[in-house]
């Protein structure tokens, strides 16, 4: 008797404690994981596309696991995969990105292999939307991220600044990394050639680098804005691999208009990218930025590529919204935050005008979500969170890196643009040289 109300006793405490468990859950806190850190993980790696690959994986594993563990989109992409046409739309991808770029490929596989994560799997996160637009069982599922990318072109003060907008699981699963890459032989034969690159970028956790923000050892520094095309298009290169070749850029517009024509792929999916060199001599004597859109070709297996520049005088917004060329976009939030972030630059820029460093983090710094969406998103209770910002100034070639947002943190990190950093010089002539002039022959 005694020990049946012992147990009964037990049992009651146990209840009462899961019913704490239950009340403690009422009030919703922001799992553990997502509260945001201050910090920088940074990766100095030198090798063939497989062991820089590899090594990140490595170096990285647990994040790119968490990171795999909990990236909602994934469970969708999945479903769409275990579908014949899922997966022929995959196969389909992954031997036309094999043709183009094997290079490329073999890096993932060299991520998935040290990362101890399925090639399969990051494979599915590149693919993105690709395959789940094309399943109308499926769609949409969108994996809402967006960035802001702001171009500041006065004088004396010139920069390129960009926030990573990414869903909130993503918060502390980005790195830097700094590589020189020299292709191993069974890494050659593609399209696209294999080449020695050396480029520092930020890097989402199990991603290729390049589809960020980054800056080569030719010069150029660039950021990437996302898309959200209503028609991503089957038998065409994931986009983050043709943002991924761009690091390997010779320095020369032609060629980086080459890079995102992907002439014998084209792209899948559209992305813009926000560019300029660090030597005002390719572009003439004086510094120009440049808006570049490229979205998909349904004619030719191509990407279309619109080019707008920005000269002395002139600053450039560009968020997740296509500004120059006509292409269907999904209306969605991403598209809607930059419709609604646009109006606040506007706001914060129409009096005061960003002339220097302290107006740029004033503007991008923006935490007001009075009116939907501020420019820096860091509420734990948004489903996306800019998850950091770096500055490219082109004044003391340096890219300035915050982990929080840049009004009430000092940056972490502050890297030179002349790759002071690194010791190994090329191995070859990287970059074209003499410079080129940036206009490609057709451009007007
Ligand atoms: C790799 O992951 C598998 C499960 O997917 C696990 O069984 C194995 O132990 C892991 N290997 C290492 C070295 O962590």
């Amino acid at each position: 008797m005694l020990f049946n109300l012992r147990l009964i006793g037990l049992a009651l405490l146990h209840y009462m404690l899961l019913l704490e468990i239950a009340a403690d859950k009422l009030e919703w806190e922001p799992p553990r994981k997502y509260t945001r850190q201050d910090r920088i993980p940074m990766l100095y790696v030198r090798g063939s596309h497989f062991d820089v690959g590899r090594n990140t994986g490595t170096v990285f594993a647990s994040m790119i696991q968490e990171f795999v563990a909990t990236y909602t989109p994934l469970q969708g992409y999945l479903d769409a995969y275990n579908t014949p046409e899922g997966k022929r739309i995959y196969d389909d991808a992954l031997t036309i990105t094999l043709k183009v770029y094997p290079q490329y490929v073999r890096e993932l596989e060299g991520i998935a292999m040290g990362a101890n994560v399925s090639f399969n799997t990051l494979f599915l996160i590149h693919l993105d939307d690709t395959l789940t637009q094309n399943i109308p069982k499926y769609y949409p599922d969108k994996g809402p991220v967006g960035c802001t990318s702001i171009l500041v072109n006065q004088r004396p003060f010139q920069c390129l600044a960009h926030t990573e907008d990414a869903l909130i699981e993503t918060v502390d699963h980005f790195y830097v990394i700094s590589a020189h890459v020299i292709p191993a032989e069974d890494e050659k034969g593609g399209l696209f050639e294999a080449r020695e690159e050396i480029y520092e970028a930020v890097v989402y956790a199990g991603q290729l680098p390049g589809y960020a923000s980054a800056h080569t050892y030719c010069e150029v520094v660039y950021s990437i804005n996302t898309i959200f095309n209503s028609k991503n298009l089957v038998n065409r290169i994931p986009r983050v691999f043709i943002t991924r070749a761009l690091l390997s850029n010779r320095g020369d517009f032609d060629d980086i208009k080459r890079i995102l024509e992907c002439e014998g792929g084209g792209t899948a999916d559209g992305f813009n990218v926000n560019l300029a060199f660090i030597n005002p001599s390719v572009t003439g004597g004086v510094r120009v930025f440049f808006h570049i859109e490229v979205t998909p070709n349904p004619y030719e297996q191509k990407s279309n590529v619109s080019i707008h520049p920005f000269f002395p005088g002139e600053n450039g917004l560009h968020i997740n919204k296509l500004l120059y060329s006509d292409y269907p976009e999904l209306q969605e939030s991403g598209v809607k935050s930059s419709i609604i972030k646009t109006r606040r630059y506007h706001k914060l820029t129409k009096h005061n005008p960003i002339k220097n460093l302290a107006d740029v983090i004033r503007v991008i710094g923006d935490r007001d979500y009075s009116e939907g969406s501020p420019i820096f998103r860091d509420s734990p209770k948004d489903f996306v969170n800019s998850i950091m910002l770096g500055i490219f100034d082109f004044i003391t070639l340096s890219w300035i890196i915050w982990s929080n947002d840049p009004q009430t943190n000092n940056p972490i990190l502050q890297l030179p643009l002349n790759f002071t950093d690194l010791i190994n010089p090329p191995l070859t002539q990287l970059c074209t040289n003499p410079l080129k002039p940036w206009w490609p022959s057709d451009f007007f």
